[in-house]
């Protein structure tokens, strides 16, 4: 048998998880969500959330890679080979998301290119969606290919491509540069946007809490959203990064390690975010909650906003847009690893043809994103993967080992392997806390849509939205079906 590729140092892993978790979700989507739910009383759910499903989920994946020593298909098929599929269908979800994060990926190498001349004019906002996209208007008119953008894609899928072919030993080189400049480039960001006039506008606006909203379940269970997408939990990644770990490996500090780092980038994060925005609210004449966009508004459109306002525009521009690839590129490349771990287990294939063989049809798929209705259908395919995708894994996950296998044995190998020991909160939180939330967040999802159909789109949208969920789930049952190569 051939021996499991491995990580060189134990340091190596965790950078490459951090890596993988520190992403684009932490720039525009983590300060985003403090502050459309309730500013700095968000911070409360958040941490509730990281510490009774985000962190308690980790440990659980941490464990099983090292414990099966297998990606996320034969974790689970180890389990029993009835739940192989549960690790399927994680990376089948996850195969989606690459297909579109890349896409974000690619529009930043072009802003990277535009920022140079400040390319994207005083109407920001026009450019983006106008010149830039050159938005259809509708997601059933795709009309032709936008050609930056391919570029962009195409550079994207060679940078991950080189970070990965090696192997993790390689891997564990070069998240020393993808985890460590986007860090350094974060710190220039906030000193810079700290000093700028009327930042501690932003600041306010960024962290007064407003706890009537604590009131609201749907920031409750945004909260569990946004650390389930920021800690790349349920898609498979780190159960594969952590299963080329040896057998014997600390999971437990490890998690805690991962996840508060991810957590602090992402308070960091909003400083940088905010402090600008509370200084474009005064160069335009006009309040914070006037300039705070969202989603991709708040990178494409609000910043480069921002950037020409700011003396020495194009470096702060080339630092905005470097700093998005450096934190996108170690998560993109996670996620096809992850992909890539269950295939190379069950099926033994080669690591540089099966990576083609992701990659490509990944890229095509990513060709529809590339269009003028391609924007909706990020939104679409973001929406319907994540919100019942990783909602219906997690809970998957959290009965499987809390039930099936136990708690009690998991959490007991864990703590044998581990630096510390952890408690028995965490039967707690993985047998009752973090299923009960994910069902009624599936349903209270579900509801939502029945009520009326996804964002503004017809409803033919919404079918085709969660037709992709319910086709992901096929293709699992499918690779469970399909016989391995044995060894
Ligand atoms: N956690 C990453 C982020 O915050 C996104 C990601 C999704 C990474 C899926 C890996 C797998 O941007």
């Amino acid at each position: 048998m051939e021996e499991r590729e491995r990580w060189d140092k134990r340091i190596e892993f965790i950078l490459a998880a951090i890596g993988a978790a520190v992403g684009l979700g932490n720039i525009w989507r983590f300060p985003y969500m403090v502050y459309q739910n309730g500013g700095g009383a968000f911070l409360i759910p958040y941490f509730v959330a990281l510490f009774t499903a985000g962190i308690p989920l980790m440990i659980l994946e941490y464990t099983l890679g090292t414990r099966m020593q297998g990606g996320a298909p034969q974790a689970f098929a180890k389990i029993s080979k009835k739940f192989e599929w549960v690790g399927w269908l994680s990376i089948v979800l996850v195969f989606f998301i690459a297909t579109y994060y890349t896409v974000i990926m690619a529009w930043s190498f072009d802003y990277l290119w535009f920022s140079i001349k400040l390319k994207w004019g005083h109407d920001t906002a026009n450019f983006f969606y106008k010149d830039f996209l050159q938005l259809s208007g509708s997601p059933s008119v795709l009309g032709s290919i936008r050609w930056p953008v391919i570029i962009g894609l195409v550079l994207a899928w060679l940078a991950i491509f080189l970070c990965i072919f090696k192997g993790p030993k390689a891997t564990g080189k070069v998240v020393y540069f993808t985890v460590l400049t986007p860090i350094v480039l974060l710190i220039i960001m906030v000193i810079r946007g700290l000093t700028l006039p009327n930042a501690i506008e932003g600041i306010k606006y960024y962290l007064t809490p407003n706890f009537k909203k604590l009131l609201e379940p749907r920031v409750w269970l945004a909260a569990y959203g946004q650390v389930f997408f920021s800690l790349s939990l349920a898609m498979g990644t780190l159960i594969a990064y952590s299963s080329y770990l040896p057998k014997d490996s600390d999971t437990n500090n490890n998690a805690f390690i991962t996840s508060l780092a991810d957590a602090g980038i992402a308070f960091f994060a909003g400083f940088a975010v905010f402090s600008v925005l509370g200084y474009l609210a005064m160069a335009m004449n006009t309040e914070v909650p006037k300039v705070v966009s969202s989603g991709f508004g708040l990178a494409f459109i609000t910043y480069p906003t921002a950037i020409n306002h700011l003396p020495a525009a194009p470096l702060f521009g080339v630092f905005f847009f470097l700093l998005l690839l450096t934190l996108a590129i170690d998560s993109a490349f996670s996620e096809i690893e992850g992909i890539a771990a269950g295939f190379m287990d069950k099926w033994k294939i080669k690591r540089v043809p099966l990576l083609l063989a992701i990659i490509i049809p990944a890229f095509l798929i990513g060709l529809i994103y590339t269009t003028k209705g391609g924007f909706y259908w990020i939104d679409v395919v973001d929406y319907f993967v994540c919100t019942f995708g990783l909602t219906l894994v997690g809970f998957l996950e959290t009965v499987i080992v809390g039930y099936y296998y136990g708690a009690d044995k998991m959490r007991e190998y864990s703590n044998s392997t581990s630096d510390f020991a952890i408690g028995r909160w965490w039967n707690i939180c993985i047998k009752y806390i973090t299923p009960i939330i994910l069902v009624i967040s599936f349903f209270s999802s579900i509801y939502s849509i029945l009520k009326k159909p996804y964002g503004d789109y017809p409803l033919w949208v919404t079918i085709v939205g969660f037709g992709i969920f319910i086709f992901s789930i096929i293709i699992a049952f499918v690779l469970q079906a399909i016989k391995g190569k044995e060894e």
